[in-house]
């Protein structure tokens, strides 16, 4: 029989490098969902990415005098860490600047535009560099950026336009028909009430002014326009429109996009009319979720002031704590769906209730007693006996309650149910003090009987955890020598083998001092701030150092000369070389200007020429000055000329 399908999607990112707990949110809880439909024996495809393209990179790279792939490479290597280091098991990491996405991109807005549902107007709105955002002037608040609060510009241009406005009844039916589509509930009416029932407007796809962005195949003087471009990998990552598209032959429509609410209206009403536009499926979930908090805030990545004594760093987390109480905290502290707030005090409460009291008390008492009065071998499963059939029927029944939390996407929930029968079980200890029990050699039975529910109890909550923590279960399931790799179809009670060897563990989750730890936290905090501070500062001194005095204006000599012969150099399509006569002085100038000057066009200009610079040699010819030329936006050059009639010589200032 084939295997059902399942393929989940986080949003990709983008590469920020301010990287923060708060990122890890919708990755962790997509792992937790791919790892449990994976165990449910589904064919499971888990997509993630980066999202690389877009005036923000374009800036950043200029700022720093390097290419935007120098910039990008190592903050995605950043994120790809952050991710191993957190057990993401994607299937797929995709870039936008994956030449696949990019020809798929291409071939995408082609189409559109081929369908009419792109088409050239003129774009007018306010930009918000740190959040890529355009709005509209009702849209801002207090004329600054409505998101992060920021100063917007006013841009205008001519841009290529998607659509979207003739989807608006058929987005309004699919929300009307299909209540699982857009989830939670409240963001159908945030969709309904904010942008559709205003009216939709159609949506900017092209940008002349950044260059950081994909080519549209019909105008290459536009670049496509981050939304289209971001969207459009959730199908380019499975090959839709390449020659091998098997992947999205057997993947697509997803099963589910999990996003943050902040980029839902994308999600929920441009993807869909995209997809609509292209005659494809939807996707059959878009679920929002809401925001960890720190300090009340979002810690967006475009405000860098949020003042935090917070730890939030999730390398230095998992390095402090381990990978499962992250990722234990991320998935079981927020109600999903809202926002929630994090704390250092928070993190270390879940890991010294949950973790180290809770389950980890459990398991080391259960595998110390084992090995106390049966030499580590586990003993036989006895006769139900007091309160062994209510803990029994509890680890029965879990299964059937931990999908249908996850079949919400829930997994605070499912967490919870897995948490009640670790209580439920702790409990058991205590009801049946196998302490007592191992000083009487008559209750000897009674005495393993107990053990085995409790080691079996101990398995079937390391299997459910399986999803959620990626190292303790199998630890766990290893000591008590069961297949670590086993799936939901283990969980009926009665798994384990009599006489199987059960092993001592190690404390897995050691309990912290609370007070201690804040404590040193918060000082190493301090000092990152501190470092971090003064790294921002510096960008500032070298923006002062970029502006120049008078007197380092005087420096440069320039000089009206005038191109007396002219040719193409050898082996090169950019380069003229130029014999310029400056007065009575003959020099050789090496200009890449053969794109637009031809040397027949060249001969008699008169030019100015920086008369000063270092002689080099450029493909072997002398070049001793530079003739100055202005460029505009689009790259196109106009020779700076005297605007009278000038004797060659003089002096420009
Ligand atoms: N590049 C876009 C998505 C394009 S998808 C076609 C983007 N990237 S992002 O880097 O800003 O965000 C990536 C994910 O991180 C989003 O789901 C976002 O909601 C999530 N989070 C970032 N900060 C967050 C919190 N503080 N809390 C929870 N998740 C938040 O948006």
């Amino acid at each position: 029989m084939e295997r059902k399908k399942y393929y989940i999607t986080t949003p990709i990112y983008y590469p920020s490098g301010n990287w923060h707990i708060g990122h890890c949110y919708t990755t962790v809880i997509c792992d937790a969902l791919a790892r449990f439909h994976k165990m449910l024996g589904e064919d499971v495809f888990f997509l993630t990415g980066t999202d690389e393209h877009g005036q923000k990179v374009e800036k950043e790279a200029l700022k720093r005098n390097i290419t935007p792939m120098e910039f990008i490479n190592p903050l995605v290597a950043q994120l790809k860490d952050m991710w191993k280091l957190l057990d993401i098991s994607y299937d797929r990491f995709i870039r936008t600047t994956d030449r696949d996405h990019e020809e798929c991109v291409q071939k995408i807005y082609q189409k559109l535009y081929d369908s009419g549902d792109i088409y050239k107007s003129e774009y007018s709105g306010y930009y918000c560099t740190p959040c890529e955002s355009m709005w509209t002037e009702a849209q801002l608040k207090d004329g600054k950026c409505p998101d992060c609060g920021r100063p917007v510009t006013l841009q205008k241009e001519e841009s290529y336009f998607l659509r979207i406005s003739k989807y608006a009844p058929r987005i309004l039916k699919l929300y009307e028909d299909n209540p699982e589509f857009l989830q939670p509930k409240s963001r159908v009416n945030e969709m309904i009430n904010n942008f559709l029932k205003p009216g939709l407007n159609d949506l900017c796809v092209s940008r002349t002014s950044v260059k950081w962005g994909v080519p549209l195949p019909f105008d290459k003087k536009h670049c496509a326009y981050v939304w289209i471009d971001a969207l459009s990998n959730y199908i380019s990552a499975l090959g839709y429109l390449s020659e091998d598209d098997s992947l999205y032959k057997k993947y697509w429509a997803a099963d589910l996009h999990l996003v943050g609410k902040e980029i839902v209206r994308f999600h929920a009403i441009v993807w869909p009319a995209i997809l609509m536009a292209l005659g494809l499926p939807l996707p059959k979930q878009i679920y929002g979720h809401g925001w960890l908090l720190i300090n009340g805030d979002k810690l967006s990545k475009s405000k860098q002031d949020v003042v935090s004594v917070q730890l939030t760093d999730p390398y230095g987390l998992v390095k402090r704590y381990g990978a499962d109480a992250v990722r234990y905290f991320l998935l079981r502290e927020i109600p999903f769906g809202s926002d929630g707030e994090y704390t250092n005090e928070r993190l270390l409460n879940r890991i010294n209730s949950d973790l180290a009291n809770d389950l980890g008390n459990l398991v080391s008492r259960t595998c110390a007693m084992i090995g106390q009065y049966f030499g580590g071998e586990l003993p036989a499963r006895g006769k139900e006996e007091g309160t062994d059939g209510e803990l029994i029927s509890l680890a029965d029944g879990l299964f059937e309650k931990l999908k249908r939390a996850m079949d919400r996407l829930n997994a605070p929930e499912a967490l919870s149910e897995i948490f009640a029968l670790v209580s439920r079980a702790n409990k058991y200890i205590d009801e049946t003090t196998p302490w007592i029990l191992a000083k009487d050699e008559d209750k000897r039975a009674r005495l393993g009987a107990v053990l085995y529910n409790l080691a079996e109890t101990v398995r079937i909550c390391a299997v459910a955890l399986k999803p959620f923590l990626t190292q303790a279960p199998e630890k766990i399931l290893t000591a008590l020598s069961f297949d670590a790799s086993a799936g939901f179809e283990t969980l009926a009670f009665g798994g384990l083998q009599a006489g199987v060897k059960v092993e001592k563990l190690a404390p897995l989750f050691p309990r912290i001092d609370v007070k201690k730890e804040l404590a040193e936290v918060a000082s190493l905090v301090t000092a990152e701030q501190a470092k971090k501070k003064e790294k921002q500062e510096e960008p500032k001194m070298e923006t002062v150092t970029k502006e120049i005095t008078i007197d380092d204006f005087d420096k440069v000599e320039l000089k009206v000369g005038e191109v007396i012969a002219c040719e193409r150099v050898e082996k090169s399509d950019k380069l003229l070389h130029e014999t310029v006569k400056i007065g009575e002085e003959i020099r050789s100038v090496v200009s890449g200007i053969a794109k637009h000057y031809t040397p027949e066009e060249m001969v008699g200009k008169k030019v100015i020429v920086v008369a000063n610079l270092k002689p080099v040699k450029l493909r072997g010819v002398l070049s001793e000055g530079m003739i100055l030329c202005a460029e505009d936006k689009d790259g196109n050059l106009s020779l700076i000329s005297p605007e009278k009639p000038f004797e060659s010589g003089g002096s420009v200032r």
